[in-house]
């Protein structure tokens, strides 16, 4: 460890925490001394956000030309602080110290994708691939920093609803800090992987008779009837956490902003999340301007499309959600109102798009040797739309966000390789040249032969 990371991480732990993050609703502006339960402000019911009181004196804000050294010097220590991809940016963090939970979270590759490119229309593409966290999605990020306020404020039981993959990463950060986890799911509407996680990590799992607005509905009372720390993205911790992909992102990309940055959406936080790490990073100097961070839902899912082309963004038009991508299959998104001061803000789009367009979206983000669980790859599938409207230019430089691994959701690449995915849909025609199916042959080499021969020439 270098004496400057040394110097630094000792005065860090001497003052703890950074004392100065308070919270504030979003709607009236409050600042209550402590976050209620559920986290939404005891006077009109808006969701918190996180803030620094500090950064708006200019002798104690963090100083554009120290943070970006110091961060990457950190990458070469040690320490485990400075070695996870969220941690390594807690100067921008409400809080460091000896509670941190921590696995390795962030530090995610960013791919080139020269298959998806072309198949968009674009000169050059890149991905963000937030499914290479521990658990296999971005939820990592946002949880270490999370559950380790819940360990500050000494809960024995955390807690969630979630489509799936929230209840893989809580589950595995809470047995890595010996607390115990509830789930709440919907039954029969997550992927067997993240199902399969969460009972590993030792979560109390649960799956509801409902949807997955129905389970956060059912969290929202309980946390009030039980100690038990809520640990949704209505935390304003995970949206803390969360942020530090935006700043990774333009690190990655030597601090050149790019002009567009495309997110799922689905509850909601992600895409809030980046926007106000993109954000900060602009008010603190670090960068000179802001990506367009532009939004996509699949469209049995499109409360946030539906709102903004029904009410101006005025009020939020809830849906009943139905899609295959059930990672974002929520109908009633919790940061609504978050998300469209961030679309305000950048000059980001919001899109639809339907479960084929998604379908062949997977299958071409997987043919560039990448691979993404079905929610990440609306992305692309939104992009498409974006570059036909004109939206985006050919030659403008963008992001995808990937936001789960591949292998969460392996039922859904078989059906579709298979076949069987989209069977009835009309246009299941287009999606017949991103087929792959597995043949079954005899234990002969001929025939073998016979197919590599075949498939050489086609
Ligand atoms: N992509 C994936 C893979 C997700 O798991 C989610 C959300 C999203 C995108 C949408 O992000 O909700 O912040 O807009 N999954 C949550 C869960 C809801 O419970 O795992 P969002």
């Amino acid at each position: 460890m270098s004496e400057n990371i040394a110097m630094v991480n000792a005065a860090e732990t001497r003052a703890d925490e950074q004392v100065n993050a308070r919270v504030r609703c979003i709607l009236c502006g409050a600042t209550p001394k402590r976050a209620e339960l559920t986290f939404r402000c005891a006077d009109c019911g808006e969701l918190l956000e996180i803030f620094y009181p500090a950064w708006d004196d200019e002798a104690r804000r963090p100083a554009a030309t120290a943070l970006k050294p110091l961060w990457r010097e950190r990458k070469t220590s040690s320490c485990a602080q400075d070695q996870s991809g969220v941690w390594r940016f807690r100067e921008l963090l409400p809080l460091t110290g000896a509670d941190v939970v921590t696995l390795g979270e962030g530090n995610t590759p960013l791919y080139e994708l020269p298959g998806c490119a072309r198949s968009a229309g674009m000169e050059r593409l890149q991905a963000k691939h937030q499914g290479m966290n521990p658990t296999g999605s971005f939820k990592d990020t946002g949880m270490t920093v999370a559950l380790s306020a819940a360990r500050r404020e000494n809960y024995h039981w955390v807690a969630c609803a979630s489509t799936g993959n929230t209840s893989a990463s809580m589950a595995a950060y809470a047995a890595r800090a010996g607390m115990r986890s509830l789930v709440l799911i919907p039954d029969g509407y997550i992927a067997w992987g993240k199902l399969a996680q969460s009972l590993d990590y030792g979560a109390l799992t649960c799956q509801l008779r409902t949807d997955f607005d129905g389970c956060l509905r059912v969290l929202s009372q309980l946390v009030t009837r039980y100690p038990v720390y809520l640990l949704n993205s209505l935390n304003p911790y995970r949206i803390e956490g969360q942020k530090t992909a935006a700043i990774e992102l333009l690190e990655q990309l030597d601090w050149r902003v790019p002009d567009h940055v495309i997110v799922p959406g689905g509850n909601l936080g992600n895409s809030s999340a980046l926007g106000k790490g993109f954000l900060e990073l602009r008010e603190l100097g670090l960068i000179g301007k802001l990506p367009r961070l532009s939004i996509v839902q699949a469209e049995g899912a499109n409360a946030l499309v539906r709102t903004l082309r029904e009410t101006g963004g005025r009020q939020l038009v809830p849906v009943q959600a139905e899609t295959m991508a059930t990672a974002i299959r929520i109908g009633n998104p919790a940061s609504w109102r978050k998300a469209v001061r961030i679309l305000e803000a950048t000059g980001g789009a919001c899109e639809e798009v339907s479960e084929a367009e998604i379908a062949m979206a997977k299958a071409e983000i997987g043919a560039d040797g990448v691979g993404c669980e079905p929610a990440s790859a609306v992305t692309l599938a939104g992009l498409k739309k974006l570059v036909r409207s004109g939206f985006v230019q050919r030659s403008d430089s963008v992001v995808l966000v990937l936001t789960g691994h591949v292998l969460k959701d392996p039922e859904y690449t078989l059906k579709f390789h298979r076949g069987d995915l989209l069977a009835e849909a009309g246009d299941a025609g287009a999606l017949e040249p991103h087929r792959r199916a597995p043949v079954i042959l005899d234990a002969d080499p001929d025939a073998v032969l016979r197919l590599l021969e075949q498939a050489a020439t086609s």
